[in-house]
């Protein structure tokens, strides 16, 4: 019985391995935790590129995930790899000291600025403002 588990979960996992980026809450939650420790001093607390240390940054500016285009491609795993390798020529770091599943998490709440713009444009409608 151990086994067929066994089994199951490694076709499971072989099939897809797009599988292992679906967004569940969990995720979501250890990647909150981790966006709000690690990464929100350049991308902001709610994701608008408007961090503490964004003015110090000198180039290219920390990305806007809410409203800007994703110049490294916008699907999990693109995000996942840019998160992965950072951004050769700005002060967008490479995070692969983090667990794989930890940049999982982190791509998934980077792509749910996005998703959840309506609804926070909806329900806070002062926003970001005065950041
Ligand atoms: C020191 C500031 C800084 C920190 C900290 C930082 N970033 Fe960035 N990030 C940047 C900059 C600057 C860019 C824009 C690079 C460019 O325009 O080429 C960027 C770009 C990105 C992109 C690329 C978006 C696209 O256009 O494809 C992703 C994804 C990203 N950051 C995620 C994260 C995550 C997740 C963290 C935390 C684990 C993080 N960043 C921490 C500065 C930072």
């Amino acid at each position: 019985m151990i086994q067929l588990i066994g089994l199951f979960v490694c076709l499971i996992g072989l099939e897809s391995p797009a599988h292992s980026l679906d967004d569940n809450e969990a995720q979501l939650l250890r990647g909150q935790e981790l966006y709000q420790s690690n990464c929100f001093m350049c991308h902001g607390t709610s994701g608008r590129g408007d961090g503490p240390a964004a003015r110090a940054v000198s180039g290219s500016p920390p990305r806007n995930f809410v409203q800007e285009d994703f110049k490294y491609g916008s699907s999990p795993e693109d995000i996942f790899q840019t998160i992965t390798k950072g951004v050769t020529g700005t002060v967008m770091p490479s995070w692969k000291h983090l667990s794989e599943e930890d940049r999982k998490a982190l791509s998934h709440y980077v792509l749910n600025f996005r998703k959840g713009q309506d609804r926070s444009a909806a329900s806070s409608p002062q926003g970001s403002a005065g950041k």
